[in-house]
C-alpha cells in the first residue's frame, strides 16, 4: 500500500504542475473547469448518438437513425473549440479532422434518406474510422 501511495502522490504532484499556471483551478479531485465539462459532455453525447444510429441502422430504421445522426451533427460544431489535453500544439491537425468527421456525417445523414442501408453502413464504416484516428491523436 506504501508503494501505492507513494505513486498517488507523485502523480498528483506531476499533474498539479501540469495544470498550475493554464487555469486558477487547482486539478485534484479532478474538479474540472467548465470547458472540460462541457466537452466530455459533448463527446458523450456524440457517443451516445452514434450507438443510437447504428442500431437503428441495424433494424432499417431510417427514421431514428437520421435523428441520431443530425443530433451528432449538432453537436460536432462544438468539437473545434476542444481545449485539448494531447498534442496540444497541433490545433491546426485536430481542427481538419474536426472538419473531416463533420463532412462524412453529412454525407451519411444524406444517404440515409435514401434508405440505402449498405451505403450508410459502409459510410458508418468510415466515421467510425474517423473516430479513431482522431482519438489516437488527441484522446
Ligand atoms: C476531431 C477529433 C475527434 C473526433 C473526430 C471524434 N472525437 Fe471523440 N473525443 C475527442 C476528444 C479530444 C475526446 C476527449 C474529450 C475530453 O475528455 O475533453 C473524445 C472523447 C470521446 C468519448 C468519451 C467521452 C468523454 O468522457 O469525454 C466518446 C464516447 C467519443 N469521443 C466518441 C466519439 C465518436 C463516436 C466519434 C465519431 C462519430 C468521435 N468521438 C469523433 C476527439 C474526437
Amino acid at each position: 500500500m506504501k508503494t501505492l501511495s507513494i505513486i498517488m502522490s507523485l502523480f498528483l504532484i506531476g499533474s498539479g504542475a501540469a495544470f498550475a499556471g493554464t487555469s486558477g483551478r487547482k486539478h485534484a479531485g479532478h474538479t474540472m473547469s467548465p470547458e472540460m465539462k462541457k466537452q466530455h459532455e459533448t463527446m458523450t453525447t456524440i457517443g451516445k448518438q452514434w450507438k443510437a444510429c447504428k442500431n437503428a441502422l441495424n433494424d432499417n430504421n431510417f427514421k431514428d437513425a437520421g435523428i441520431a445522426v443530425e443530433t451528432i451533427i449538432e453537436a460536432a460544431s462544438e468539437i473545434d473549440n476542444f481545449k485539448l489535453h494531447k498534442n496540444t500544439d497541433n490545433h491546426k491537425q485536430f481542427s481538419e479532422q474536426c472538419n473531416a468527421v463533420r463532412e462524412k456525417i453529412i454525407k451519411l445523414n444524406d444517404v440515409i434518406k435514401t434508405r440505402d442501408v449498405n451505403a450508410a453502413e459502409n459510410i458508418a464504416n468510415t466515421v467510425e474510422e474517423s473516430c479513431r484516428q482522431c482519438h489516437i491523436k488527441f484522446r
